[in-house]
């Protein structure tokens, strides 16, 4: 077990013993800090922000806190315990052991697997960069920077996996990732979800609640992968997107809490007016990030994930849990959507395995909207929260191309123009809701009004802790 030393770059892999990949590393190190100097966090730079880092996978290395300027955070490689004679979990290489280096036939494909994962990571950062501006208080700006720097972690877990198996390629991709900048018309992140802006923090709160959730979802995946070092960093990597998820869900739920108190303070019932945030446009919200996040995991039907499952590079989540884990013989009944009309077909279990791991991942978002609305009926609230149908606002797959609303009923595009507006955020909703979380709140225990109090601080720490230190010390 590694901790907290003097390496410059802190890790549990032994990078003093493998003086090249340390070479490399410690020269990508300064363009990843450059990086984020330019597309981190505007203006916080130089403040003491109270984070967690990581120092080593046990428990013990867990618990460090303490304020850290963001450029001094220790972003480290760790990998996960290895598990003893681990044998691959799945598909046709099942039983066999897993693969300590990467195998040759697999090469091209688990380096597409980890550039892709890996390209979120400062995709995010560069997303949520302004959010600092408008924090509604200083422990969700604190939470904001933890989901950053952690999100940088992501990315040194990503690339000391291609620096360290994929040679020179790898370090070509390595630099890659922190060229492509989220929203470019020129180079673009990868993935959809990760070039649409979050401007204010409700969007905030939706991306981790729902975009973060897809990460959880392919780091389970991939952590059940035959390549064992890939699955000992995405399970490290997995208990800090727990706080991301966490930061996320909670977000909403204060909003929602104090969206009641304010209909319930107000005279007509009007949250808007009472300077909250209406819960009509939670929902809209909700529908979008929601919706965005569902295409991140691909075609319902795909060769690709039958072919990833078949090598045994990447599982479904918790593969142990399913019966079947060659899955030759099963079907999975999926719905298809043809000339204007729904069918059942029964698709081969492999070419499913997408849409698997969307069943999870839905099942999951569904727990939280339960929590949510378990506020509004604790309240007296008649209103509630839902997720849309999956065939809603879709740019991938079967439903993409097509026009449902959030019930999932077909609409013609000019139906879906007319509706549209009640469904995602308007141009309108946007500018009210940038205008209502545009002041920053930076006194210790002040809250914005259209959000409740968190329960409680963050490691153990009271709520009017000085989370940052905003004035410049
Ligand atoms: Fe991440
Ligand atoms: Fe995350």
């Amino acid at each position: 077990m590694s901790h907290l030393g003097d390496e410059k770059i802190p890790n549990n892999v032994h990078l003093a013993e493998d003086r090249k990949l340390q070479r490399a590393l410690e020269q990508w190190q300064p363009n990843f800090l450059r990086w984020w100097m330019e597309m981190g966090p505007e203006g916080f730079q130089r403040r003491d922000v109270y984070l967690r880092t990581a120092v080593g996978v046990d428990a013990d290395g867990w618990a460090h806190f303490d304020y850290v300027k963001m450029p001094d955070y220790r972003w480290g490689i760790f990998l996960s315990d290895p598990v003893a004679d681990r044998r691959i979990g799945f598909g046709d290489s099942m039983g066999q052991p897993v693969w300590q280096d990467v195998p040759g036939e697999h090469r091209t494909t688990l380096r597409r697997l980890i550039v892709t994962q890996g390209d979120t990571e400062p995709a995010s950062v560069e997303q949520q960069r302004r959010l600092g501006h408008s924090c509604p208080s200083l422990y969700d700006l604190r939470n904001l920077f933890q989901v950053n720097v952690e999100e940088g972690r992501h990315l040194w877990a990503m690339v000391y996996l291609l620096h360290r198996f994929f040679g020179r390629d790898g370090r070509e991709e390595a630099e890659d990732l922190l060229r492509r900048r989220s929203g470019d018309q020129d180079r673009p992140r990868i993935l959809g979800a990760f070039n649409e802006p979050v401007e204010d923090w409700l969007s905030f709160y939706m991306f981790t609640m729902f975009t973060d959730r897809d990460g959880k979802y392919q780091l389970l995946a991939l952590a059940e992968s035959g390549f064992d070092p890939l699955s000992r960093t995405t399970r490290f990597m997995l208990t800090e997107e727990a706080h991301h998820m966490f930061v996320g869900e909670t977000g909403i739920q204060r909003v929602v809490q104090r969206t009641a108190e304010l209909m319930e303070q107000s005279p007509d019932g009007d949250a808007r007016a009472a300077g909250g945030v209406d819960l009509p446009t939670i929902q809209k919200y909700l529908n979008l990030w929601y919706s965005l996040s569902l295409d991140l995991f691909g075609s319902e039907i795909s060769t690709n994930a039958a072919a990833f499952f078949g090598a045994g590079l990447k599982g479904r989540a918790k593969e142990e849990k399913f019966g079947d884990h060659v899955a030759l013989q099963g079907t999975y009944p999926m719905e298809i959507f043809e000339g204007g009309a729904f069918r059942r077909e029964a698709v081969a279990l492999r070419s499913a395995m997408n849409e698997v791991l969307r069943d999870g991942y839905v099942e999951d978002c569904q727990r939280g909207v339960d929590r949510w609305n378990k506020v509004l009926a604790d309240a007296g609230i008649d209103f509630r929260l839902a997720l849309p149908s999956r065939r809603f606002h879709r740019h991938q797959g079967i439903f993409g191309g097509h026009h449902f609303d959030p019930e999932g009923r077909p609409l013609s595009g000019e139906e879906w123009e007319r509706g549209k507006d009640a469904w995602l955020p308007s141009a309108a909703d946007r500018a009210h809701v940038k205008n209502l979380q545009s002041r920053a709140v930076y006194e210790p225990g002040e809250m914005a009004n259209w959000i409740a109090p968190p329960p409680r601080g963050i490691d153990a720490r009271p709520l009017d802790f000085v989370y940052v230190r905003t004035e410049a010390g």
